[in-house]
């Protein structure tokens, strides 16, 4: 089998490439290292192109001769979308329209596209089910709902396989620190730095936090499983409290550091879970890391990378 993962050399990308080569297929990756990293590839064979994915000519040429494509590339963010809607939508809508093109003129047979909670918005239900109303509070939810209903429309009309994942709180290795980043690296590289763990609120707040390996295992089963296409939640289906998700970050890194309390922020959610019964009834996806154990090895990985986060520029 052959793959084309557009933003491959990203945090959840790489981790497609090292399984999806782990396990005999070719993999092409097209990505334009503006959040990825080119060393998050390192070792891998795979062919890499760097291009962008508004760029039909250099889309096409990497979707030829793919069976699957796993679409990745993004601007990755609430923050990032409030700073820059129209480049948020331009590479969201836009380079996903550029990939369903490509895939359709190549005849590829499906396409597996990475969405997000984000695109649920204010939380009226919990747990959240594919059925809960799509009401998204910022240019980046709104981006993504739309790409995801172009490659569904794009799979009613051109009869290609097309599967929505949407993601809940991915963590992992290859998840660097930014300023647009979520929870988890931030509170472990402010901690690796010395400085104060900031939770906004009294960290009674839960997340639904997902392992990247059992994202992963789900754009894999939902590549390979003939038939399938739709929206699916992809998440752990449990709560982890934000306090105790601080001091397990502060015990684990062993450091000795301050966990101090802001103000709530505007827009914020008090709980989430998931429900993720479809996408185990549509292509049997498990969740398998448990926060217990997918924590000890994110901090292990973020203790040898913290000196060069910061920059992806040209890495
Ligand atoms: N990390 C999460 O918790 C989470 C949650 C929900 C959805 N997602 C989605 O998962 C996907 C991957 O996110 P990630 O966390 O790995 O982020 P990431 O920033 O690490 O990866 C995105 C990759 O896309 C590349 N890219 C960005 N714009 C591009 C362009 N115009 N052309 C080519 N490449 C481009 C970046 O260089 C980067 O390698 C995104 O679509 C994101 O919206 C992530």
């Amino acid at each position: 089998m052959q793959a084309l993962i557009t933003g491959g050399a990203g945090f959840i990308g790489s981790n497609i490439a090292r399984a999806l080569t782990a396990e005999g297929w070719g993999v092409r990756v097209l990505d334009d290292l503006s959040s990825g990293y080119r060393a998050n590839l390192d070792g891998l064979p795979v062919d890499f192109r760097h291009g962008d994915v508004r760029d039909p000519l250099a889309v096409a040429d990497a979707v030829a001769g793919c069976d699957v494509v796993f679409h990745l590339a993004a601007s990755v963010g609430n923050k990032r979308s409030i700073d820059d809607p129209i480049g948020d939508a331009s590479i969201n809508v836009i380079g996903t329209l550029q990939v369903l093109e490509a895939a359709r003129r190549s005849g590829v047979r499906k396409i597996v596209v990475s969405s997000s909670a984000g695109i649920y918005g204010e939380l009226r239900t919990v747990p959240i089910h594919e059925s809960h109303p799509l009401d998204p509070l910022t240019p980046y939810g709104a981006s993504k709902l739309c790409m995801e209903k172009q490659c569904l429309a794009y799979a009613a009309t051109h009869g290609i396989e097309a599967v929505a994942l949407r993601y809940f709180n991915v963590y992992g290795p290859n998840q660097r620190f930014d300023a647009y980043g979520n929870v988890i690296p931030i509170f472990v590289f402010n901690a690796l730095q010395g400085r104060p763990i900031t939770i906004f609120g009294d960290g009674m707040q839960t997340r639904d936090f997902v392992n990247v390996a059992d994202v992963v295992q789900a754009n894999i089963k939902a590549a390979t499983a003939p038939g399938v296409t739709g929206a699916f939640n992809i998440a752990s289906a449990s709560q982890t409290r934000i306090l105790d998700l601080a001091v397990a970050v502060k015990d684990g890194l062993g450091v000795p550091v301050d966990i101090e309390f802001g103000p709530l922020r505007a827009g914020d959610v008090e709980h989430s879970l998931a429900d993720i019964e479809a996408a185990s009834n549509a292509f049997g996806y498990q969740p398998a890391i448990t926060m217990e154990d997918g924590l000890p090895e994110y901090l292990a990985w973020a203790r040898g990378e913290a000196p060069r986060t910061g920059t992806s520029q040209g890495n």
